[in-house]
């Protein structure tokens, strides 16, 4: 039977996401538009959006912060380039975009001393491995496969190396050790539900410390520079950006981080995705025909929930209909106006992804489930016709 009520937002794409609840576009009225960056007002803006994301995640003082162009590849390609070849490099990887970063290491960054620990979709390497003598890159939360980092006791307080964490989809919904994290990138249209282009950089003293007294081999576009004579360029991390971004967009990077305030900051943002987590948990184990990819329940993602089929007429399909399975499912739910955007990423395997970072309502998500059911029901019925 076809359920009778849809989600209130049937947006549940891994990012863009969904803005947060009851966003509308007058928000953003007072959005510095045909204003110069560099005016006293449109800084005072970017600065304004390093404050409150500072305030709202809890960053040390010591920590920079700063906006740079081209989202969160654009931040973390930054800091690898600047900042890696001084130590040998430990890569973590375990899902398509931990995978890219190791490609960029190995084939444009041709880091010699190189120690790659990879896991498979569903699974979490061993973070025990990790030397803290050399530079260490992972990402905290692997936004395809629905596999995060369980926690960051395995960094050590007294490392020598640097650790580049990228977080772009588990900040503002999951507690990140600021004090263990030399460096950590992200992205507005991810947990905040706000718009893409823009990356977020912060960079702790060691990194600074790094990036003062290393130069590394390869040229460094202008895009990537944050040193001038050997000097960190600070004006970055005011607000002071190397290239134009969108005022109208960072206007938006403020509503969300307003909206996060009046509900509470963090700990609301965190209780919102972890609530939604909650919630596919319990329809997953009530639930016979769908269950995580991922397996062990402490390296679940709140935020990009990965599924898989584990029916028995889905076994028994052979691969390509095992591929076109869940995509059937997607034009289901897309063309009943009931889910967008859920279907797997094209690298991960066949399977459903929803998104359930801090914007997304509970409510939505339980409105969702029967349309899942029905979804996969009607693609069973599909096969055995
Ligand atoms: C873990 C991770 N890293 C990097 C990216 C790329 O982000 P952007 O498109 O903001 O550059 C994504 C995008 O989904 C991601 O999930």
């Amino acid at each position: 039977m076809k359920p009778k009520i849809r989600p209130r937002d049937p947006r549940f794409s891994s990012g863009p996401c969904t803005k947060r609840p009851f966003w509308s576009l007058d928000n953003l009225k007072d959005a510095s538009l045909g204003r110069s960056h560099r005016s006293a007002e449109g800084k005072a803006k970017l600065g304004e959006v390093i404050d409150r994301s500072r305030a709202v995640l809890g960053i040390p003082d010591a920590w920079r912060i700063g906006i740079v162009p081209a989202s969160d590849t654009g931040a973390f390609e930054m800091a690898m380039w600047s900042l890696l070849g001084a130590r040998g490099v430990d890569a973590f990887a375990w899902e398509s975009f931990g995978q890219g970063w190791v490609t960029d290491l190995e084939k444009q960054l041709r880091i010699k001393d190189l120690r790659k620990f990879l896991a498979d979709y569903g699974e979490v390497p061993d973070f025990s491995e990790a030397d803290p003598g050399r530079d260490i890159v992972f990402t905290w939360n692997g936004t395809t496969s629905g596999a995060r980092v369980p926690d960051g006791e395995w960094i050590a307080d007294d490392r020598g190396g640097l650790t580049l964490c990228d977080a772009t989809s588990a900040v503002f919904a999951m507690e990140l050790p600021w004090e263990k994290l030399d460096v950590v990138t992200w992205s507005w249209q991810k947990v905040m539900g706000g718009e893409a282009a823009h990356g977020m950089l912060v960079l702790g003293p060691r990194a600074v410390e790094r990036l003062q007294g290393y130069t590394p081999p390869w040229p460094l576009p202008k895009i990537f520079r944050m040193t001038s004579g050997g000097k960190l360029i600070e004006g970055i991390f005011r607000g002071e950006t190397i290239n134009t971004p969108s005022l109208l967009c960072v206007e938006d990077a403020l509503d969300g981080l307003r909206w996060a305030e009046e509900i509470g900051g963090l700990p609301a943002l965190i209780a919102r995705s972890e609530a939604n987590l909650g919630a596919i948990a319990g329809w997953v184990a009530r639930t016979d025909w769908v269950d995580f990819l991922v397996g062990d329940p402490r390296a679940r993602s709140c935020t990009s929930v990965c599924l898989k089929i584990v029916a028995p007429w889905f076994a028994a399909l052979d691969e390509a209909a095992r591929a076109a399975a869940p995509k059937r499912m997607v034009k289901l739910l897309e063309d009943e106006g009931a889910a967008y955007d859920v279907d797997g990423y094209r690298d991960a395997p066949p399977g459903l992804r929803i998104w359930a970072g801090a914007t997304v309502e509970t409510s939505d998500l339980e409105a969702l489930f029967p349309w899942l059911d029905w979804a996969a029901d009607t693609v069973a019925a599909e096969q055995v016709s």
